[in-house]
């Protein structure tokens, strides 16, 4: 049976996973592992919250099923802290990492593993495409610079309030979610084709801005983590301006 008929219409998605793990007639064998994201990016900006992802990381101890954390997007600081799961009692086995972890915008993407996952001898592990060595001068410089203390933290969290309050306007009024952990936030509307206006308005205005979710239907902001106070002002004033033009449709009116 497959998994999202042990789903039916339940939420507690934890429960029902559990049940499907522990069925012996459902014809599936304990996966290797456990993929996520702690926030679902391009899926919609959706937000693991502590109680879910600590309980599927306790499932994993429990089945032996390997924890991976798809840390692609969402980690490097963008939610605030390094990793994206910091704030919560999760240690994954094994953690992916690419797009700012080079720091200056050069192809680079990290394997992290606890070390008793580690088969490989030095070396063995090699590729076409690997070791990078002008990623990692940049990745190296990068942490060195961003990570030796908290400042790139505290300015994620203050934009990241900035960024909330202006999706929080934008939403107010129409049938819409705001959501988002740090300087990846998302406004869920309703109507699915607002999203995918407002991007194309903000476009011809100058803002580059990304859809995400199954049907295009959130508005997703995701600007550098290292963007000037001015900068980010002036892209949201802009976002604004956007959305208001688009509300002014008569398509969107109501
Ligand atoms: C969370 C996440 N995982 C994986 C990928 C794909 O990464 P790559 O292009 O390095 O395969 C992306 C790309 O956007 C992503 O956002």
């Amino acid at each position: 049976m497959p998994f999202c008929d042990y789903l039916g219409t339940e939420t507690d998605t934890i429960a029902a996973l559990e049940r499907f793990l522990q069925d012996s007639s459902s014809g599936m064998d304990l996966p290797a592992a456990f993929i996520l994201e702690t926030v679902q990016a391009e899926g919609g900006v959706n937000i693991g919250t502590r109680q879910w992802l600590e309980a599927l990381a306790e499932l994993a101890v429990k089945y032996n099923v390997l924890l991976i954390v798809d840390d692609i997007q969402v980690g490097c600081g963008r939610t605030g802290p390094f990793f994206s799961f910091e704030p919560f009692d999760i240690k994954p086995d094994i953690i992916c990492l690419s797009k700012s972890i080079s720091g200056y915008g050069l192809p680079m993407a990290l394997t992290l593993m606890k070390p008793e996952h580690d088969v490989f001898d030095p070396g063995e592990h090699n590729g076409t495409f690997r070791g990078h060595n002008a990623a990692f001068v940049t990745a190296t410089a990068a942490l060195n610079e961003f990570w030796k203390d908290d400042l790139l933290t505290r300015k994620v969290n203050r934009n990241a309030r900035q960024v909330r309050d202006t999706l929080l306007d934008i939403a107010a009024d129409h049938d819409a979610e705001v959501r988002g952990r740090g300087m990846i936030q998302g406004v869920e509307f309703a109507d699915h084709k607002i999203a995918s206006a407002i991007s194309k308005e903000a476009f011809s205005r100058g803002l580059i801005i990304e859809t995400s979710g199954p049907n295009d239907e959130v508005l997703k902001t995701l600007p550098p983590l290292t963007i000037t106070d001015d900068l980010l002002t002036r892209g949201l004033e802009i976002l604004t301006q956007s959305a208001v033009a688009v509300f002014r449709e008569p398509a969107y009116t109501h």
